[in-house]
């Protein structure tokens, strides 16, 4: 039986990767549906690989936190299983595995025959897919109003898993959103982690509140010595 993690831009903010929500966030500085969606997309994609490649370059000057390192000694130890909302590389760059369930920044794809490549730092609208030769590369991200990545794994994941723990999350997008609930229905104990309560905060058994590089170390050293007592 294993842990299922799920986390969100809260884990990575302290990296000095801008959350969505908070206030300040990525989207009370852009319209959602000027850069994040397949329309915004067919209407100027410039401005849209504009937006993702000051994404990409923010994401490649940071580093992983003290919370991603955590969660990869986690997860070099205990059955865990990452599923990001995080479009970053900062789980992968701090020696974990993640499921990628919007997308990643670091990678583009094709819109016409759906091969996959690393992106180039700045993608732009005249760049060829490598395989098909068609003018037609994106970021690979999951837009608004596209079904996330992954999704038969990660509920399979869920349907095993003895733990489910959400962190750095507001808990405003579904399907993610909708984790919390899935597991209480299967009865499995549920774990919050954030800077403040999410939307779903109450259909957590346990909450903890404050910065991710404090409480997610934490959380993990308490794992860690419950496990060793058990063994
Ligand atoms: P949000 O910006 O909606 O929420 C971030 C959460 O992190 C909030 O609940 C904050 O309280 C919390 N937070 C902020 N700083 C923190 C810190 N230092 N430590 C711990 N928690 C902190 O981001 P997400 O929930 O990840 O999708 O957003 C979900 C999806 O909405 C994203 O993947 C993105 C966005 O639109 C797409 O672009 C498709």
């Amino acid at each position: 039986m294993a842990i299922v993690i799920l986390t969100g831009a809260g884990l990575s903010a302290e990296s000095g990767l801008g959350t969505f929500r908070d206030k300040g966030g990525v989207w009370e500085r852009f319209a959602i549906e000027d850069v994040a969606t397949p329309e915004a997309f067919a209407k100027d994609p410039r401005k849209v690989h504009a937006f993702y490649n000051t994404r990409r370059k923010q994401c490649i000057e940071a580093e992983p936190n003290a919370a991603h390192f955590a969660l990869a000694t986690l997860q070099a130890t205990l059955p865990t299983h990452i599923v990001t909302q995080n479009v970053d590389d900062l789980h992968e760059r701090a020696g974990s595995e993640a499921i990628h369930m919007h997308g990643e920044l670091r990678q583009a794809l094709c819109a016409s025959c759906e091969h996959r490549w690393p992106a180039p730092d700045a993608m732009r609208i005249q760049d060829h897919c490598p395989k098909c030769k068609t003018p037609s590369t994106r970021p690979d991200i999951v837009w608004f109003g596209e079904i996330p990545y992954h999704m038969d794994r990660i509920q399979k994941l869920m349907a095993e898993a003895s733990l489910f723990v959400s962190i750095g999350t507001s808990g405003q997008v579904y399907p993610a959103a909708g984790f919390v609930a899935d597991a209480n229905m299967r009865g499995i104990r549920t774990v919050e982690l954030n800077l403040e309560p999410s939307e779903g905060a109450s259909l957590f058994d346990e909450t903890r509140y404050g910065p991710a590089t404090e409480i997610v170390p934490q959380w993990v050293s308490e794992m860690l010595t419950a496990t060793q007592v058990v063994n």
